[in-house]
């Protein structure tokens, strides 16, 4: 009995061994017939020869040598079946490289959706001849306020309203660093490098301690443009603004100017935009006006020769409206299953 047992591990080993060797559906049918074969296979041969010595056997001797049999024609038998199936792949004959496993597919990754809108931006205008300027996002306050017309006093300065960096200043305030409450800094940064005719975009971030909720954020975009030229006058700023919103969201877009106040431009007005869309209210989307005198001399222009137009729109309020995304949350706080869908 306990022969019988080790021949069928010895059987069981060997055969195992032989199809995993065999080379070819041909060795591997060679070996087959070898120890499975039904007429004269080593495991018939061994079921021949186990015959009389189960009939002699007691119950339990029959079951274990009865389980061990059928345990290692299925081991041997699975073996066979996969080696077939190995085989049965063609390219793992030619050398390794199986072209018919399904590949692991690389996952695209996508824009996020203001940077889409960014770039849209940018090509609208490039469209219209505004190339694009950028600027830092550390300012000082030279470029922030003082260069903008915004004078020490004024509450745009306060403290509490901007972010300002906790580094080394004079006793005065002076050397201040704060990061950009708006875009308009590229204005002078640009101006102060350029002579005109001036035509320039930027977009980018900028910082403001503002409460948070659907339509605010401490940080949000921006898209500045300034024209600076011999008569630029204002009737081109609407118009500007106007084929810029339909270009980026449809032809039913109007604009409106109420008029506003800010220190670096004169006149100033606050844009808003609508849709032919009964009872919805009119949507407001930035400032603009014409560059005040004091803002042109300070960069050495010469307000009696050149006049220009400057804006300052919200990258989001865009995005937003052509997407319609609902909450402007949605843009930080990285959840796939909404940067997918775009
Ligand atoms: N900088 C202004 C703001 O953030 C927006 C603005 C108004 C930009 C008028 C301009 C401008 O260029 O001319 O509220």
């Amino acid at each position: 009995m306990s022969d019988l047992l080790a021949e069928l591990e010895q059987f069981e080993s060997e055969a195992i061994a032989a199809f995993k060797n065999a080379r070819d559906a041909r060795e591997l049918e060679a070996a087959r017939i070898e120890f499975l074969g039904a007429q004269r296979g080593r495991l018939k041969e061994l079921q021949g020869r186990m015959g009389p010595e189960l009939r002699a056997a007691d119950k339990e001797t029959k079951a274990r040598l009865g389980s061990k049999f059928n345990a290692v024609k299925a081991d041997v038998t699975a073996a066979l079946e996969q080696r077939k199936r190995e085989l049965d792949r063609p390219a793992a004959v030619a050398g390794g490289l199986d072209v018919t496993l399904p590949g692991t597919c690389p996952e695209l990754g996508r824009r996020h959706p203001l940077a889409q809108t960014i770039l849209e931006f940018k090509d609208i205008m490039g469209r219209f001849g505004f190339t694009v300027a950028d600027g830092p996002e550390v300012e000082d306050e030279y470029h922030n306020f003082e260069a903008l017309n915004i004078p020490h006093d004024h509450p745009a300065r306060d403290p509490l309203a901007n972010f300002y960096l906790a580094t080394a200043q004079a006793a005065d305030g002076s050397g201040a660093r704060l990061l950009r409450s708006q875009t308009s800094t590229v204005q002078i940064r640009v101006m102060e490098k350029t002579q005109p005719p001036v035509r320039i975009i930027s977009v980018g971030r900028v910082y403001r301690p503002d409460a948070i909720d659907a339509t605010h954020s401490c940080m949000f975009h921006q898209m500045e443009g300034l024209m600076v030229g011999e008569s630029v006058t204002m009737a081109e700023l609407k118009t500007v603004l106007r084929l810029f919103a339909r270009a980026y969201l449809g032809h039913d877009v109007h604009i409106r100017f109420r008029p506003s106040f800010f220190p670096f431009t004169e006149p100033s007005v606050e844009v808003d935009m609508s849709w032919n869309e009964p009872g919805k209210p009119w949507l407001e989307i930035g400032g603009a006006g014409m560059v005040d005198p004091h803002v042109l001399s300070a960069v050495g222009y010469d307000p009696d020769r050149v006049s220009g137009f400057a804006f300052g729109l919200g990258v989001e309020r865009f995005s937003m409206r052509r997407y319609g995304i609902p909450d402007i949350r949605l843009f930080t706080t990285n959840d796939l299953r909404f940067l997918r869908q775009f």
